[in-house]
């Protein structure tokens, strides 16, 4: 059963658009929108357009998964999920009712009513937007763009991206935005290993090119997900989710710095901050760490300082932030010399073990992940690394290549020193604390287990 969801009524309707019936007596897009009668198309099916494409399929939605990546599109045709979050259940569902479909042929986007577009933004070397990801989707919808067609962006971009780089591209077929076509903005705020909070249960934030296309995405999600929140412009949707990832990494860094300052001072910050949320207003709790990852906090914020430099302001809270959070890692490795030291140990020839290497509890996502900065700093100082992750298996990232150790009391007794670097709930703190010699606590993982064998933070 769907849950129940939000219906936003729009004003009189807009006389850019007949309403009522579309071309050859045809029922029109909103309508079909509003009785789900379409049929959606996602683009890109990682983290964000997976869950997304499952979504259309619960609702009833017929959804064509377009994806680059053969393999990914070979394990979902044999019901198999990638994703931790997705069951290969559902993905064996949705197939087995016809409601998903997946290829690398774009082709398929000729039958597709709404296309979301949800691929990779990295940062460039020189840290500035690559949007060549976003640009050769929407070069593949150009080619199958026709009349009534919906295309919501989701990938995290600067403002403006919307309605500067893809307007023209679809407008150069003939079609106007607004009037033939629809285009909106969308921000995905999905947060992988959240139980409780998911794409389904997320507001969905909306803004179209004009307010045609705004009331087209906002009934697109209405029908899907549990609740929509349109705002007046595409430029505005890219702007919240800017905002919040930025929010959330100047925070992050004003306690990593608090952490930094604590430490010299002989203070516990865990305990800090635990004092400091017993006020009931005006703080909100953010917890330091061995450095931020993933594909989002470590980059988004990036592409606001990017397009701020176009208007000719310096975003020098995303630059701090950037700078402080990128010192983590090195700050770990003082902890881990100063575990060494009272062994009158060198990192130079020392067993060190890294508990988790996802760049947070409980998935399996490396990227940008501070563990392999940490790894690459030890290993340059001659330490001989080993890790384990229940999550990850393998790591091939920034020429590190490594396989995970079994955890076993025997490889935590064999190494000098432990790191818990990511706080996965499967690991058994008690014997972490029960076999390591030391063990330095990236996360407080082990609150409430004070002992001189603890170096927190
Ligand atoms: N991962 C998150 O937690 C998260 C959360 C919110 C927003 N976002 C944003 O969502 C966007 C997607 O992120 P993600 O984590 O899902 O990335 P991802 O790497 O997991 O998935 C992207 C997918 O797009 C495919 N792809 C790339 N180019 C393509 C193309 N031209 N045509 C078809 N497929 C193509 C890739 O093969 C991949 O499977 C990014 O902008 C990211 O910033 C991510």
């Amino acid at each position: 059963m769907l849950p129940p969801i939000c219906v936003f009524q729009f004003g009189a309707p807009d006389t850019e658009v007949d309403t009522m019936a579309g071309k050859g007596g045809r029922e029109d897009l909103l309508s079909r929108l509003k009785r789900k009668n379409f049929t959606a198309a996602v683009i890109g099916l990682g983290y964000v357009g997976l869950p997304l494409a499952m979504e259309y399929a619960r609702a009833g939605v017929p959804v064509i998964g377009i994806d680059l990546d053969g393999d990914k599109i070979r394990m979902i045709r044999a019901g198999k999920s990638y994703i931790k979050d997705i069951p290969s259940a559902s993905i064996r569902d949705a197939l087995k009712a016809g409601l998903l479909r997946v290829t690398s042929d774009f082709s398929a986007l000729a039958e597709a009513d709404t296309v979301n577009i949800c691929v990779p933004t990295p940062l460039n070397k020189t840290r500035d937007p690559d949007l060549s990801y976003v640009v050769n989707a929407a070069e593949q919808v150009a080619k199958y763009l026709h009349r009534d067609m919906l295309i919501v962006l989701e990938s995290t971009t600067y403002p403006g991206t919307t309605e500067e780089i893809l307007v023209p591209m679809f407008e150069e077929k003939g079609l106007k935005v607004g009037r033939d076509v629809f285009l909106a903005f969308s921000p995905e705020r999905v947060d992988p290993g959240n139980a409780r909070f998911t794409t389904r249960n997320i507001p969905k934030v909306v803004g179209g090119v004009t307010p045609k296309c705004t009331e087209m995405a906002t009934a697109l999600y209405t029908g899907v997900l549990e609740k929509v929140y349109p705002v007046t412009k595409a430029r505005v949707a890219e702007m919240t989710k800017l905002l919040e990832n930025t929010f959330r990494s100047v925070n992050i860094a004003l306690v990593n710095e608090m952490a930094i300052m604590c430490n010299r001072m002989g203070i516990d910050v865990w305990e800090v901050i635990d004092a400091a949320k017993t006020k009931p207003f005006g703080f909100i709790p953010f917890y330091p760490g061995p450095g931020i990852g993933g594909h989002c906090i470590p980059l988004d914020p990036f592409y606001l300082s990017w397009k701020a430099k176009q208007f000719g302001l310096e975003s020098r809270f995303i630059e701090l932030a950037g700078v402080i959070n990128r010192q983590m890692p090195h700050f770990v490795v003082e902890k881990v010399v100063e575990a060494l030291n009272r062994f009158k140990k060198s990192v130079n020839g020392a067993k060190i073990l890294i508990l988790g290497v996802a760049y947070k509890k409980n998935i399996d996502d490396v990227r940008e992940s501070p563990a392999i900065d940490i790894i690459d700093l030890l290993a340059k100082r001659g330490a001989k690394l080993s890790y384990c992750d229940p999550y990850v298996p393998v790591v091939v990232e920034s020429g590190i290549q490594m396989k995970a150790e079994t955890f076993s009391a025997a490889a935590l007794r064999n190494a000098d020193c432990v790191v818990v670097v990511t706080d996965h709930d499967r690991f058994n703190y008690g014997v972490i604390i029960r076999e390591s010699k030391i063990i330095v606590d990236t996360r407080n993982a082990l609150k409430g287990r004070n002992g001189s064998k603890i170096i927190k933070l």
